[in-house]
């Protein structure tokens, strides 16, 4: 029962989508039908303004550490590795919304403060350095993910293989996310922060 609840519980917190449900009270819009058509929180500043933009990034981490903690409290560590996934799998594909959400960006930060504060933030730090290089929060994000699975074994000196795992699958998944941004990118026809986002 407990194991069903770890999945099924992080799953139903990853679904509610914080970008649709503030396009809806905010502008009465589906932000998927604008901008990038995701319902995350960058494209929730570009379509929705600042305040809605950090609202739903907000919520969005939060939703990844109510899970994570969840999880924790039902089954110990291996339960909070279950809600980490299953978190991000119901912010990607939500039920409720045809299965068409987000790239699991935010979420995924908020598993990983829980999971690995040190690596959270370092992740946080290298998604915003590339950002202010860049531009481009799609490379900020994917680098981050990309980072992530090289800082877990930089920080700790035993590594647990099965935390291992879990983070590189969240960071594969966030990867074939941006495959439209990433076409994008080659194609240098990725939207930049502060070119209407
Ligand atoms: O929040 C996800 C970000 O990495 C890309 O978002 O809307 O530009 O596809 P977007």
């Amino acid at each position: 029962m407990k194991i069903f609840l770890s999945i099924l519980l992080p799953y139903l917190i990853g679904c509610f989508s914080s970008a649709y449900f503030l396009g809806k009270v905010s502008k009465n819009i589906d932000i998927r039908n604008y901008g990038s058509g995701n319902a995350g929180a960058t494209n929730a500043l570009r379509v929705l303004g600042k305040k809605m933009g950090v609202l739903t990034f907000v919520l969005d981490i939060l939703k990844g550490i109510v899970a994570v903690l969840l999880g924790k409290a039902l089954l110990g560590f291996n339960g909070s590795l279950l809600a980490s996934f299953f978190v991000v799998l119901g912010h990607n594909f939500p039920i409720f919304l045809k299965f068409k959400g987000g790239k699991g960006v935010a979420t995924s930060f908020g598993v990983l403060l829980i999971l690995s504060w040190k690596v959270g933030l370092l992740c946080l730090l290298g998604a915003a350095i590339v950002i202010l290089f860049t531009r481009y929060v799609s490379l900020g994000s994917i680098t981050a993910a990309v980072l992530a699975p090289l800082f877990i074994v930089l920080t700790s000196d035993t590594v647990d293989k099965t935390l291992y795992f879990t983070v590189w699958i969240l960071a594969t998944l966030l990867v074939l996310r941006h495959k439209a941004n990433i076409i994008r990118l080659c194609n240098r026809e990725e939207n930049k922060l502060g070119n209407n986002i």
